[in-house]
């Protein structure tokens, strides 16, 4: 099993989405992991700490100050004695105790004393999510090299809102764990990747850009079940919100320009996957100065030039990569174009979407694709995002030339 004799402590903490940490501890302990929970107070409100033992099949750790804990094993061993730290569900609140090193109950206390690898599941309302107190959070997090997974797009259990904020599935946490703890079958070992993800924003001053609705979610996907494989994967993303993948080299850029430089910047490589929205146009006529508007001025003339076309340049370098996929997103002829865009840009494959907003991919958790290669087309069924992207690193990994 992969995770065989591999311990995780894993940090329940206060939210909706502490129910699926019940699953959790089912997924972890069926691929051989032994669950040593910890429950906030406030999560003991959401889900009970017996049914956490129930499926952990031991005890659940809950105060700072127990005795009877403190007997079993001191909180510090408590942090030291497991493989890694996993917090799913991390709320804000604690999120925001990890960046400022708190330690003012059993969870936090366990987070500043551990020397593991820790990973975070957050899960919170999307406005707590894009507050900037959080972003900062975020922020100190990734520097202090906290790996994050999610939160993923959707609607909110409690409110129905929808946003960034939904913990991701216990599948995708597990995925994530495997990726810290267990190599696993790595048919991409010793091999490089490079993938592009999200919007590119193209300024027309200081202050205003040309954008679009891409959330990076399925190019980060992508990334990351490359990585699961065993790739060395660089990915280079446009301005996001999402974390960036675990394991994942991640290069942040904003233009198509940057995003071509670090693209050509990382070849060779043996695989390319470009699965960014980059903008088509940027703006000709850039503003140093945010452009005013005057009383009873005419509205400024937007001059646009052609970006440069990354996908297009990377498959016809004189480095190309061994395996280069492209995505088109359409909302017509999505075959017939996909197989022009096939010999257009020098792809081996275009996985082509279609982005109609009836199909609520754009921006949204799922994505039903068809495969257009030389060999055909295959259509697969809606899925995940996460799925497509851990179907297509298989479908890659089969298609590399054998090294050697
Ligand atoms: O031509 P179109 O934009 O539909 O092609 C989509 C594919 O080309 C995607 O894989 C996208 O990442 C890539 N692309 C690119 N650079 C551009 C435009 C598209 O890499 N300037």
């Amino acid at each position: 099993m992969v995770l065989s004799g591999k311990r995780i402590l894993l940090i329940i903490s206060g939210g909706i989405a502490a129910y699926k940490s019940l699953d959790l501890i089912r997924r972890l302990r069926e691929r051989g992991a032994e669950v040593r929970p910890l429950m906030t107070e406030a999560s003991q409100r959401f889900i009970t700490p017996l049914s956490v033992g129930a499926l952990s099949g031991g005890h659940v750790y809950t105060e700072l100050f127990s005795r009877e804990d403190e007997q079993d094993i001191g909180h510090i061993r408590l942090a030291r004695d497991c493989d890694m730290v996993l917090a799913a569900p991390a709320t804000a609140d604690l999120m925001a105790k990890m960046a400022h090193g708190l330690a003012n109950d059993l969870a936090s206390t366990m987070l500043l004393a551990a020397d593991r690898p820790v990973l975070i599941a957050p899960a919170m309302n999307p406005k707590m999510w894009s507050h900037p107190a959080t972003q900062r959070n975020v922020e100190t997090l990734r520097a202090d090299g906290i790996s994050m997974i999610g939160p993923m797009e959707g609607k909110m259990a409690e409110s129905g809102e929808k946003g960034l904020g939904r913990m991701a599935e216990p599948l995708d946490i597990v995925a994530a764990v495997e990726a810290l703890l267990a190599p696993g079958v790595r048919p991409l070992a010793g091999r490089r990747a490079i993938v592009t993800s999200g919007p590119t924003h193209e300024p027309i001053d200081p202050v205003r850009y040309i954008a679009n609705r891409s959330s990076g979610q399925q190019g980060h996907a992508i990334a990351q079940a490359l990585q699961a494989l065993g790739a060395e994967v660089t990915l280079v993303s446009g301005p996001v919100t999402i974390a960036d993948p675990v394991g994942v080299t991640t290069l942040h850029v904003e233009t198509a320009e940057q995003m071509l430089q670090a693209v050509t910047a990382s070849l060779p490589t043996d695989i390319a996957v470009m699965v960014a929205a980059v903008a088509d146009w940027r703006v000709a006529t850039g503003h140093d100065q945010k452009i005013k508007k005057l009383p009873g001025g005419a509205p400024p003339p937007l001059v646009l030039a052609e970006n440069p076309d990354i996908l297009k340049t990377v498959g016809h370098h004189a480095r190309r990569p061994a395996v280069v996929v492209g995505f088109a997103a359409e909302t017509q002829d999505i075959e017939a174009n996909g197989r022009a865009k096939l010999v257009r840009k020098g792809a081996d494959l275009i996985v082509a979407n279609d982005v109609s907003p009836s199909t609520g991919i754009m921006g949204g958790s799922r994505n039903r694709v068809k495969l257009i290669s030389a060999d055909g087309v295959e259509d697969w069924p809606e899925l995940s995002k996460q799925e497509v992207a851990a179907r297509l690193a298989a479908w890659i990994a089969a298609k590399l030339p054998r090294q050697g």
